[in-house]
């Protein structure tokens, strides 16, 4: 089932009225400022706006705010109208005051899991700003999309992300050390956030069960990987990625092994392959060329071979209109490096054409699912 709203309506040519012409133009200036919501939210991460709020018991004024985060004094009655649009975004909550009060600011759902806080807290506060930073940076991800006319007009067969900045993504990895440094964070925040849920879940759990050893295929610096060895002692969990990132990987007390490797080349034999936010950066060609790699590295099924792809099925999981216009940015968001945000019938199409021959999709965190491939 496709998540996307498709009108069927006939197409009819009639002068809009007022009410549409109204409508129209607030639309208009709508999606035109839309990038102001984004990059003001940046600004609150890096201002460390989230962290402020928690340290003050999770209800902080302005003035405390400003005081904490080192806004300039100067700047201080711009913060109102940044948290005016925040709060608008849902970001964070306002409390109207009795009189003579400071209007109050509180934590939302998204703006807790954005808590940096390196004091001693009460309650361990959830972190995934990192991940937040990448999908805003201004100079890799953003600025990426002011390429998007041209590269659509372009005969070439460079990627999107190639158009803008002259090299492929994982080019990119090798030769600028802080955006390497940023993809990593961003790639450890976020696995270790989703994977404490996921493991949390008994159903999404019970797919990790029983596996003797587990090769985490483009693991980063292993914060997956480190999280499924603490839920399942027994399984030997190892990781696979490009030099440049296994030689930057944190030492994480041997609980898992780092390998450095090219995953078209070799993958290590392990009774599963774990594929994170992996084949949504590729398109069905490299996609199959891995899955082929990873049902040689994999034991038949009946002996409990498997590939576990942790991923976006476009139409599965909640079906709001949050997830399903995240799901269709994040595609276009992929289709920077020629990657895509797969429905089930494109998922099927590439698990076959690599010769496997059945699956089993599981929806987890609202947007993602994990799909078992069997061979
Ligand atoms: C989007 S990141 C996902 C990282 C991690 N699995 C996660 O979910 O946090 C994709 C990873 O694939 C790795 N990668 C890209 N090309 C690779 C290759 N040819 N062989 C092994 N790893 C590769 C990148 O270095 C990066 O760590």
């Amino acid at each position: 089932m496709s998540a996307v709203q498709e009108t069927t309506s006939p197409v009819v040519h009639e002068e809009p009225n007022t009410h549409d012409l109204h409508q129209g133009y607030v639309e208009m200036y709508h999606h035109g400022l839309v990038h102001v919501k984004s990059t003001a939210l940046l600004c609150a991460v890096g201002l460390g706006i989230p962290g402020a709020i928690h340290r003050r018991g999770g209800a902080a004024t302005l003035p405390h705010i400003a005081t904490d985060t080192g806004v300039h004094p100067a700047k201080r009655s711009y913060l109102r109208r940044l948290m005016r649009v925040l709060t608008f975004s849902g970001v964070f909550n306002s409390h109207q005051p009795d009189e003579g009060n400071e209007t109050l600011y509180t934590l939302t759902n998204v703006s807790r899991i954005l808590v940096s806080d390196d004091t001693a807290a009460s309650t361990p506060p959830c972190d995934v700003s990192a991940m937040l930073r990448l999908l805003a940076r201004p100079s890799t991800s953003i600025s990426t999309f002011f390429s998007l006319e041209e590269w659509f007009r372009d005969a070439g067969t460079a990627t999107l992300f190639e158009t803008a900045l002259g090299v492929p993504t994982w080019g990119l990895t090798k030769n600028d050390a802080s955006y390497n440094r940023a993809l990593n964070d961003a790639c450890f925040a976020d696995s270790s956030f989703s994977m404490g849920i996921v493991l949390k879940d008994a159903k999404s759990a019970n797919i990790f069960r029983g596996l003797g050893s587990l090769v985490d295929v483009g693991g980063g610096h292993g914060a997956a990987a480190m999280a499924i060895a603490k839920a399942f002692p027994h399984v030997k969990c190892s990781v696979l990625d490009l030099d440049q990132v296994i030689s930057k990987a944190p030492d994480l007390d041997g609980t898992v092994k780092f390998i450095a490797g090219d995953m078209f080349e070799f993958i290590p034999p392990a009774d599963a392959v774990f594929l994170k936010y992996v084949l949504d950066c590729w398109d069905d060609d490299h996609c199959v060329k891995i899955l082929r790699q990873c049902k040689r590295a994999i034991p038949a099924r009946d002996d409990g071979g498997k590939v576990i792809i942790m991923n976006v099925v476009v139409g599965y999981g909640a079906q709001d209109n949050i997830v399903k216009e995240t799901h269709v940015l994040f595609d276009m968001y992929m289709m920077r490096y020629s990657g895509a945000e797969r429905e089930e019938h494109e998922w099927k199409k590439i698990f076959l054409e690599a010769g496997f021959s059945d699956y089993r999709i599981t929806p987890i965190l609202g947007f993602q699912s994990i799909i078992e491939v069997f061979p």
